[in-house]
């Protein structure tokens, strides 16, 4: 999979604080990317360094290949953003925002009116759309907004907080559209949220920031290999097991600990890969397997465990 986005210790000043520290990191094509971190991690400032917007201090940053500052124009006609504080023309309707933006995105001019109904039909917005979009309510200028990223059919959509904001109907279909862009369409998408339910379903990878730095990055399972360096496996037993089952396998290589909470055998193996033989093992020993649960860590926990590691 090529790269789309590439930062090579991507670094950002303002005055003497550090938006962004020494960031490296590479997003492919087709995936979606999360950025997750406190108030001040430095995840909207990735972003606009990644679109042009800003300048890095040092470091380099390639957008589909491209410097965003000296190709800004070619980079954004190829690139979706939707802004922590989306800026409408609030005199002109909802419909007027949109067909202004295609113009300036150059959507082909025989596609456009089509498509802005359909990106008003997408967002909910139909009824509305002839309404000025300085009297929309908070999550109806948030749905216009993220309308006009999707308008010109990007190939990187950026989307920072996309559901804040947004009652939890909206956001959902939010998040459905996010899944079907990404799956049905190949588009890369590179999500900046607070709401870790919302990455975890999203995010094929994520950087867990803080202060400018990646304190981790990768999928929800590597990171979570990473910090607790083991897998606990519930099994569920039809009958009480054997004695001498749980000293026998404590004896299996990659099995660190057996517990027994009523029918349930609890083993924490070293590794996924010790997973099929531990379970063949409690066969062997007498145990009635009923069923194998692998417990996956949380992002929220992944999370919050990265960040205490960090204080
Ligand atoms: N234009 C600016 N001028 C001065 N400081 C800035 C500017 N933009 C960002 N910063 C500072 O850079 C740091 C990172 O800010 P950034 O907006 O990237 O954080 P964030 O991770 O997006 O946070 P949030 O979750 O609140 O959106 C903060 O300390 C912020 O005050
Ligand atoms: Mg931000």
């Amino acid at each position: 999979m090529p790269a789309v986005i590439q930062a090579e210790n991507l670094t950002r000043y303002f005055g003497s604080l550090k938006a962004v520290d020494g960031l490296t990191f590479a997003v492919e094509a087709g995936e979606v990317f999360g950025m997750l971190g406190p108030n001040g991690a430095g995840k909207t400032t990735t972003v606009r360094l990644i679109n042009g917007l800003l300048a890095p201090s040092s470091g380099t940053i390639r957008a589909l290949g491209l410097d965003p500052l000296a190709q800004g124009d070619r980079v954004r006609a190829q690139t979706g953003v939707l802004t922590e504080t989306p800026s409408l023309y609030e005199r002109l309707s909802a419909r007027d925002n949109l067909l202004l933006f295609g113009k300036l995105y150059h959507v082909p001019k025989d596609k456009l009116a089509a498509r802005v109904d359909a990106m008003l039909a997408e967002l909910g917005l139909s009824e509305r759309a002839n309404d000025k979009a300085g009297g929309y309510s908070k999550g109806m200028k948030q749905r216009l907004a993220i309308a006009r990223a999707l308008l010109h059919e990007p190939q990187i959509l950026f989307l920072d907080e996309p559901t804040a904001g947004l009652d939890p109907e909206a956001a959902r279909h939010v998040t459905e559209l996010i899944e079907q862009l990404s799956t049905e369409r190949g588009r890369t998408v590179m999500l900046c949220t607070h709401n870790l339910t919302e990455a975890q379903r999203l995010c094929d990878r994520v950087a867990v920031m803080n202060q400018g730095r990646a304190l981790a990055l990768g999928t929800p399972a590597q990171l979570a290999h990473e910090l607790w360096r083991s897998i606990w496996v519930d099994i569920e037993l039809r009958t009480p097991p054997p004695d001498a089952l749980f000293t026998n396998l404590r004896g299996v290589a990659g099995v660190k600990e057996v517990k027994l909470d009523k029918l349930t055998l609890a083993v924490q193996v070293d590794a996924e890969d010790a997973i099929p033989h531990t379970v063949a093992q409690v066969a062997a020993l007498g145990g009635q397997i009923m069923r194998v649960n692998p417990r996956q860590h949380s992002l929220e926990e992944i999370y919050f465990e990265l960040q205490k590691q960090n204080r």
